[in-house]
Parts: C-alpha cells; structure tokens; sequence
C-alpha cells in the first residue's frame, strides 16, 4: 500500500508504512503528515476516535521517526496529495530523536555532509525521481532505435580525454587510470554491432571547484557506424527532444514541487539552432546579435538592473526591520514581516551572487580569443541568449580531442560538436565525427604526446574495415541540472564526489 496509490482507496481503511515529514498538535488532535517515500499523506489522530494509548504513540512521533498509521482514507483537496487518513491505529517503528535537518535553511555544506539523510527532503526527492526517468528514457530511446548497450571498462590503460584529469591507481604493480571516457571501446564495439552505447560511471580529476564539475559521474556515449557529424548532430537533437519529453510527461508535478519554468523545458520541440564555431565566436565577443539581443551589452545591463534590485531589496530588509521592532506590534504581522523578510533575504543572496559573477563573464567575453576553447564563462554568455539548447560545430582542431576527424573543407576545424543547455547552463553533450585517415591520427597522436603502443588497438579500427563513424558523450548530471533548472550539479546526483568532497 503506497501513497501514491490512495485515490483508488477512497472510503477504505488501509495501512501506511512511512516517515512522519512533519508532526503538530491541537487540542485533542495529532496531525502527522506521512512520508513513504511515494508521496505524502496528512493523517490525523483524533483522542475521541483512538484510545488514550493510541493517542499517546501519536504524541510520542518525532520529525523521521518510522511508522505505521492505519485509517480511513477521505477526499480533501485541500491536503497534500489530495487526501487525508482518519488514523484508527498508530504504531511506531523506531522514534527520532534530534533529526539534525530542521524545518529552517541551512548551509549548502552542512547539507551536503548530511547528504544520507537531505536526500529524503521534499525537492532531493523530486530531483532523483526525475533523474530516474532521465536514465529510463535514455536506455527508452537507444533501445527502441536499435542500438546495443555495452559496457566499456573502467580501469584503462591510456587517457581519452587528455592527461591532466587522469586518476592514477595501481593494476597489479603497473599504473592504470579511472576511465574518463568509454567512447575508445565503443568505436570498436560499433564496428561489431553498428550502433552502440555505453551507460556508465566515468572519472575527472579536476581541481577546481565549479558549478558544471564533478570528479565522478554518468555518461552516455552512443557511437555509430555509417554516420557523419551532421548524422550525428540530427541524433543528438532527436534525442534531447525525446528524453525532455519523457521527463515532462512523466514529471509535472517533481517540476512544479522544484518550482522549474517548464515553458523553456517545452521548447524542446523547436529546433536546435546549429553555430560554427566562428558563429559563436562572434556572438559572444557582440559583434552579432540573437533575436536582436547583444551578449555584452545585454549583460551590461543586467549588471546594471542587478544593482538597483539590491539597493531596492536593502531598503525593504531595513524598512520591515524597523517595522517589527514597533512597539504592540501584533503576533501575526511580526511573522508576516519576518517571512517576506527571509525571502528577500533569499532574493538577495541570488542577486548579490549575480553581481559577483556578471562582472567576470563580461571580461571574459571582451576578451575572449579567437581560436581558444570555450571556457564555462563563455557557455554561459553564449547559452544566456536562448531558450532552447544549441549545438557549435567546427572547433579549431587544436583544441579539441585527438581523435575528431579533420574538417575536409577546411583542415583548421575539427568535425567536433558540442551541444550547450540555453539558460547560461552550457555544455552537456560532446561529440564529433571520428578520424579515419591513419596516418593523420598517428599525427595527432603524437602531437598529443599520447603512448602509441597503448592506441595500437585503436589504430587496428581504421586498418581493417575503416567507416566513417561519430558518437558523442552526454553528461548525465549536467542534464539533470539543467531540466531541474539547479544552481549547482551537485544536487543532481545521489552522492556526489568532486573536488574536496569524499564523503558521506
Ligand atoms: O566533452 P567530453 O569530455 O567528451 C568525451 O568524453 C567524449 N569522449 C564523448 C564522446 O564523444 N563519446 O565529455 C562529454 C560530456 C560533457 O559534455 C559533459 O556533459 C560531461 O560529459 N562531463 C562532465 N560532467 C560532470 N563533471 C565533469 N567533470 C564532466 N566532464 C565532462
Ligand atoms: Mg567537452
């Protein structure tokens, strides 16, 4: 018996077995709302209905103690859930004590060291069941177009994705690395199979502490035979569409509990706009307008709008502070004051940290150069300017992997593409047609300064029956951020491991 399930339990007495999520007394009466992880359920213990003893269990439930309530299950939209239980019976499991996570805001660190027990929070819990459905729709799609799932290994010889973000550990005596991509064993694969995918954990030392980063996570690596980048750019779209869609069919009421604006999350429909490099460039250095708004004068602006915002906020803070300190002041309005005060507060935390970071994206954006590689400043003045995800194609071949296949029409690009969540949200995919040409991966191979005897295997693909092939890598975590709309990638995942962050 589930909550989720009570509307085909009206009238009917049942038996819930959960968590009390929030408990509060009247006279006569116990109201624990229930959580059993399916939903929630208001249930009330009334002393004219149960026996002293009974009553007495209910009053002794404490925030997460474990329990059971049997009752009568009745029709109220004004509940949570749409539905309250009229307790006949209560039972407790185990009773709570001093749960550490409080009704009040707390720090993002102490929640994070208390992540066991935050994941059973209102909107960690909305955030997991969307990425539940993430995962499902992603293995929905490759399965119904016919690709074969593989697992790619995760100790590895030799780097993918450079070496400066290589964990090191020991394979018997010899160094091996976490896998920081599995895309190498699905080429290989697709040569078997045509089109392939890998679904697994993948590593990145990196020390930096940023929004879009984390030391482990998932990713989704199709590869497939017979496909160009343009192939491969009609996939990555048709797949993004279908995923999103599953998630707003499946999700609505996880979306509005996290308060997302699903307009943007409906725009999936229309079509991905496709920019060169070059495109991009110019874009966020302003010399090119989208939809008439300027990258860097619009963040000018916002800059500008930022501060008044602040100045307007502060004046309100100080205004209601005055205010409840008013002598006879009534019970009531010093609590009304007090809530809109905290959740000014709240705005101007945002908006304070709005102030911090437009300054840095305009100076990156000014000074952005010609022929570098994106950094996370850059993808968010770019990807501020749309509401639907964009893909960038034709990267300057230096700064991209190894093994992206060279512009035939222009030998300075690579066939590489990235595909960036509009919002300021950036990438979440990447990809590209692979090289074919022998003799021009060899180059690069070593200009790379990479092992060869380590990518002798991996030479061997394009010595015996050598196809054009793509694929492309899409960061798990950074699609959840972004359909969840969170400020940090760090709530995507059930127990993140990044930079300074090991445990629980
Ligand atoms: O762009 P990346 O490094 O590409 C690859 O690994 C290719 N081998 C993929 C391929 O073509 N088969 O990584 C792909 C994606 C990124 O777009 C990003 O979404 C995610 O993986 N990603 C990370 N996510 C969280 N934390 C990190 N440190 C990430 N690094 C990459
Ligand atoms: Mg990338």
């Amino acid at each position: 018996m589930y909550i989720k399930d009570l509307s085909n339990f009206e009238g009917q007495e049942v038996t819930l077995k959960g968590w009390a999520a929030n408990k509060r007394e009247s006279k006569g009466l116990v109201f624990i709302i229930l959580r059993d992880g399916t939903g929630l359920c208001q249930c009330v213990v009334d002393a004219n209905n149960v026996s002293e003893e009974i009553f007495n269990e209910a009053k002794r439930t404490t925030l997460e103690t474990s329990l059971t309530i049997t009752g009568k299950i009745v029709k109220d939209e004004k509940q949570i859930g749409g539905y309250e239980l009229q307790a006949t019976a209560v039972s407790l499991i185990q009773v709570a004590t001093d749960y550490p996570i409080a009704k009040k805001e707390h720090g993002v660190e102490f929640l994070m060291d208390n992540r066991h027990l935050w994941l059973r929070s209102q909107r960690q819990w909305a955030i997991m069941r969307i990425r539940n459905t993430i995962i499902f729709a992603i293995h929905k799609f490759f399965q119904g177009e016919g690709f074969l799932q593989m697992d790619a290994p995760l100790f590895t010889g030799n780097a993918v994705e450079g070496t400066s973000t290589l964990f090191e550990t020991d394979f018997y005596g010899d160094p091996a690395y976490l896998s920081q991509s599995g895309q190498l064993y699905g080429e290989a694969m697709a040569m078997a199979h045509n089109k392939i995918y890998t679904f697994g954990p993948t590593f990145r030392a990196e020390k930096s502490k940023t929004r879009r980063h984390l030391s482990e996570f998932w990713m989704i690596e199709p590869e497939m035979a017979f496909h160009d980048i343009f192939d491969n750019m009609d996939l990555i779209e048709r797949f993004l569409r279908a995923v999103v869609t599953d998630v707003l069919n499946t999700n609505k009421a996880e979306l509005e509990l996290i308060g997302r604006d699903i307009t943007i999350l409906e725009n999936i429909i229309k079509p991905f706009p496709r920019l060169t490099y070059d495109e991009a460039v110019k874009i966020i250095k302003g010399e090119v307008d989208v939809n008439g708004v300027n990258a860097i004068t619009s963040l000018e602006q916002d800059l500008a709008s930022v501060k008044e915002r602040i100045a307007a906020v502060n004046a309100e803070i100080n205004e209601r502070e005055e205010k409840i300190k008013t002598p006879g002041m009534k019970k009531g309005e010093i609590g009304f004051n007090q809530a809109k005060i905290d959740k000014l507060k709240q705005e101007l935390a945002d908006l304070e940290e709005q102030e911090r970071n437009i300054p840095g994206w305009l100076k990156s954006a000014r000074n952005f150069e010609y022929g570098n590689d994106f950094g996370g400043s850059d993808e968010t003045v770019l990807t501020r300017l749309f509401d639907v995800p964009i893909m960038v194609y034709n990267w300057p071949h230096e700064v991209k992997a190894f093994y992206l296949k060279r512009d035939p029409e222009n030998s300075r690009f690579a066939r590489g593409v990235d595909t960036l969540a509009p919002e300021g949200y950036g990438e979440i995919v990447g990809g590209g047609e692979r090289e074919t040409d022998l003799s021009l991966l060899i180059d690069k191979i070593n200009e790379h300064k990479l092992p060869m005897e380590a990518f002798e295997w991996y030479l061997d693909l394009r010595r015996y029956g050598s196809v054009p092939h793509a694929g492309f890598g899409l960061g798990l975590e950074r699609l959840v951020t972004w359909i969840c709309k969170l400020p940090h990638v760090r709530e995507s995942i059930p127990f993140p491991r990044m930079y300074g962050r090991l445990k629980p």
